[in-house]
């Protein structure tokens, strides 16, 4: 084989492996890999579906929350959350008519919530403040005023 095509080919698997390994520590050891399973719900039936028949707020463990909501034209619920800071919530949602979004301002926390699907989304709130949450898909002609608060203390 010609010398250069053997240092291309080196180079070009060396690069592949080191893009894997990359890609596979992101993954496992820091935990940043995209959801891999999908659950639904019948988007009908949502006050009558376990969790979403009681929307509200959990403690489930030292400095962790579960907050399970529903989004629909043109709220949260449920509003204006309270929680103390250094908290991790898990959020669980879903939509009842149309899709929403679901983003923490000032956060990473941004999620697409759509009828018939659970959407699942942690976020950890280190510091006390007011988070303004904001739906970011346009849903309907009161898009723009669909917006609660999360309160950290
Ligand atoms: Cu809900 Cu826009």
């Amino acid at each position: 084989m010609h010398r250069y095509e053997e240092i291309w080919l080196i180079s070009g698997i060396s690069l592949l492996v080191i893009f894997m390994l990359i890609t596979g520590y992101q993954t496992f050891a820091l935990d940043m890999g995209p959801p891999s399973h999908k659950e639904t719900i019948d988007p009908q039936k949502v006050d009558q579906t376990s969790p979403f028949d009681k929307p509200g707020i959990t403690k489930i463990g030292e400095n962790e929350y579960e907050v399970v909501m529903t989004l629909e034209v043109f709220a949260f619920a449920p509003a204006d959350i309270e929680i103390p800071a250094g908290s991790t919530v898990h959020f669980i949602l879903t939509s009842k008519d149309v899709t929403h979004g679901f983003e923490v301002a000032g956060t990473n926390a941004n999620a697409m919530v759509m009828p018939g699907y659970i959407q699942k989304i942690t976020q950890k709130f280190s510091e006390a403040g007011e988070y303004l949450v904001v739906c970011n898909e346009y849903c309907g002609a009161g898009h723009q005023v669909m917006s609660t608060t999360i309160k950290v203390v």
